[in-house]
């Protein structure tokens, strides 16, 4: 469903504002879903994942909250991810027109959760620092089956499991839609970000 490339259909900006959330598989066309996913590999191999930690300015590692390894991308340095940012950049695009939403920018990271990580349920937008406006998780695990674990929960008045499928891309607003990720059995990786209000500034790399 390449609904990105395609104004007249905007029915998915009516479903994600009618729940809160969105699912949309089959995201990238194969050449860029290679592209990514062997850039993405090419990170993890040069070990440039950093353990994760939680808050903006108070940055803590909490190992029993989340135990992903991340990388923060930089538009202006990682340009090789040109593909991944200018979808990020006509969904922005679209949501400023048609939501009315006032996005001026977006922090994403490389996530991968070796075998045994989870993150613990919570919201996205930080306490002290209230920019986030749409959280986009984009998930590249080739082969996923029940079993291998890593859902993403989301908690509406029905739990939602989902599982982080190849080529699958999730939306949800940051500040109201409470989520966490099951333990997962195998490793898995995303590429995972947030739509701002305003420009991140330094708060994220602290
Ligand atoms: C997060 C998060 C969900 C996922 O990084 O804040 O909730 O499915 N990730 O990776
Ligand atoms: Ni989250």
């Amino acid at each position: 469903m390449n609904i990105f490339f395609n104004e007249e259909d905007l029915s998915w900006i009516d479903k994600l504002a009618e729940q809160d959330y969105l699912i949309i598989d089959d995201f990238f066309n194969e050449k860029e879903l290679i592209e990514i996913d062997t850039l993405f590999n090419y990170q993890i191999e040069d070990e440039k994942l950093i353990k994760a930690g939680v808050g903006a300015i108070n940055y803590k590692i909490v190992d029993d909250v989340r135990g992903d390894f991340i990388y923060w991308l930089n538009e202006s340095r990682d340009t090789t991810f040109i593909n991944f940012f200018n979808r990020i950049k006509e969904i922005t695009y679209l949501l400023n027109r048609y939501c009315y939403l006032s996005i001026s920018g977006n922090e994403f990271h490389l996530a991968l959760y070796p075998k045994g990580a989870f993150y613990t349920k919570h919201i996205d937008q930080f306490k002290d620092r209230k920019n986030r406006l749409i959280s986009i998780i984009f998930y590249l695990n080739e082969n996923w089956k029940p079993g291998d674990g890593g859902e993403l929960k989301i908690y509406k008045e029905q739990e939602i499991i989902v599982p982080p499928i190849y080529n699958r891309l999730v939306m949800f607003k940051s500040d109201s839609i409470e989520h966490e990720v099951l333990v997962t059995n195998v490793n898995r990786k995303s590429i995972t970000g947030w739509l701002l209000y305003q420009p991140a500034g330094l708060g994220f790399l602290s």
